[in-house]
């Protein structure tokens, strides 16, 4: 009898840990950024590393091919939509895991 309580209480936990990592990962976060605010996000001097594609932010301070804000020429803490359509051979599939910061706004 013990032992089906802590199965069931087990059971719960995984559900509801489960079910929150599961909203958290769908959804753009609140916050906002004014074309303004993102150019200080140039990857220079130890800053991170956004850029904004379709309205979206996204940190690529991580990614190899964004090395100190920088990638074939084009600098973080720009909106780079016009660009990824027209100028990349990859198009914007490459956004695609990227981690959402927020959005970008007027
Ligand atoms: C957001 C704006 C972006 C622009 C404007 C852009 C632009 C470009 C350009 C012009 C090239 C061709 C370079 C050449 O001819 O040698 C290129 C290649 C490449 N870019 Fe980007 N890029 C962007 C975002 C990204 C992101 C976020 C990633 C990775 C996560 C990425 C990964 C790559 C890779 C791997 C290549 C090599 C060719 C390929 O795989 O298609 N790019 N990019």
């Amino acid at each position: 009898m013990k032992k089906l309580l802590v199965m069931s209480f087990v059971l719960m936990l995984l559900l509801v840990v489960g079910c929150s990592g599961g909203k958290s990962e769908s959804t753009v976060p609140e916050k906002t950024f004014t074309i303004d605010e993102l150019a200080a996000f140039n990857g220079k001097d130890g800053a991170p590393a956004y850029i904004a594609v379709d309205g979206i932010v996204y940190d690529v301070t991580n990614v190899s091919y964004w090395k100190n804000g920088m990638h074939n020429g084009f600098e973080a803490g720009r909106d780079l939509t016009e660009e990824i359509k027209t100028k990349s051979p990859h198009g914007v599939s490459k956004m695609n895991g990227i981690p959402v910061v927020g959005k970008l706004t007027q």
